[in-house]
């Protein structure tokens, strides 16, 4: 006799297995990013994401239509912001003309019930390509708080539920919780992007909005890979400055991250499976080299059992429809 305890008892059958199953994905904790574009009549696809667009406010409504029949209640936006309206100060972020404060605003409108999360970084509106004020080819800091300020105030008056500062300046929750407080908006809530690492998985999300960095990288910002427990420090200054959800991301290569944010805060903990994260399995899937709707499946229960309450994911409709 080789063993009293056989582990494979318990799961000799699926009626077994899923009697034990610790780990349940539901499409309640997804969010689903959605590229916004000006214009009308028109959905652009992102070559490197295949199943993903950018749509104009017309076509956007179509989609979170089709999401909410399918059951996803939470979105966030991104803008592609054209090349001349970019400059050193992101100034169209915060223009009352701006298409994506419209396309909040719109879509809040149609849909009060559903969950509008935006982005707020410089990013998609500087000539820059970064995320916080560049001069002499350094980030600074505390002047950016004053236009992500500005920015956060923007997506809050047109209607946003949760603001999502992406950018990781110093400072910003807190900065942002006040400002909004101030103005009267005490009910948006901002999700951190807590632990946002310097990766190379962002890269189709910088073709779809054509906003990679024009010089240098982001690495004075952006969290180091080799890094755990700083991600512990960024978290305890987001509980301090008011946040309400605490992000990691990227997901999958960080499930280690999530799980130590999840074991030390009692914020609820999202996650962000990235564009390259997305492309990836995509990629393989067109190639026949895995199941692709398997892999989606696989990555995001393991984002789940390593302690995301939700996830941010391109996969969200699919997952969404093969229920
Ligand atoms: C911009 C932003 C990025 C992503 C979300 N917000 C890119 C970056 O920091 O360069 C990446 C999302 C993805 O790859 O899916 N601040």
């Amino acid at each position: 006799m080789l063993t009293i305890t056989r582990p494979r008892r318990n799961r000799k059958s699926q009626a077994i297995r899923d009697l034990i199953k610790e780990t349940e994905l539901s499409v309640n904790q997804l969010i689903y990013p959605l590229f916004v574009i000006d214009g009308k009549d028109t959905s652009i696809p992102v070559e490197s994401m295949p199943g993903i667009n950018r749509f104009t406010i017309d076509k956007l409504l179509t989609e979170v239509k089709e999401c909410v029949a399918l059951g996803i209640n939470s979105f966030a936006l991104f803008p592609v912001v054209e090349e001349k309206l970019k400059d050193k100060m992101a100034t169209y972020s915060y223009n009352e003309k701006c298409f994506y404060l419209k396309a909040i605003n719109t879509v809040k409108q149609k849909f009060p019930e559903i969950c509008v999360m935006t982005d707020v970084a410089m990013d998609p509106y500087s000539s820059d390509g970064h995320d916080g004020i560049v001069e002499n080819g350094k980030i600074l800091n505390d002047e950016t708080l004053e236009v992500l300020g500005k920015m956060s105030l923007a997506q809050a008056k047109a209607g946003a539920d949760i603001i999502g500062p992406s950018d990781m300046m110093d400072g910003r929750v807190g900065y942002i919780r006040s400002l909004l407080d101030d103005e009267g908006f005490t009910e948006a809530s901002i999700m951190s992007y807590t632990a946002k690492y310097a990766s190379s998985f962002y890269g189709p999300f910088r073709d779809a909005l054509d906003s990679a960095p024009k010089s240098g990288d982001k690495k004075t910002y952006q969290m180091d890979f080799r890094n755990a427990k700083e991600a512990l420090v960024e978290a305890q200054l987001d509980v301090e400055e008011g946040a309400d959800f605490l992000m990691v991301k990227p997901a999958l290569a960080y499930l280690d991250v999530i799980k130590s944010l999840k074991e030390s805060f009692d914020l609820p903990i999202a996650a962000y499976n990235v564009s390259g994260e997305y492309a990836m399995v995509k990629a393989a899937d067109e190639r026949g080299w895995l199941d692709g709707r398997a892999t989606m499946i696989e990555s995001l229960t393991s984002i789940k059992r390593a302690g995301a309450d939700i996830i941010l994911t391109y996969f969200a409709k699919e997952f969404a429809k093969q229920r």
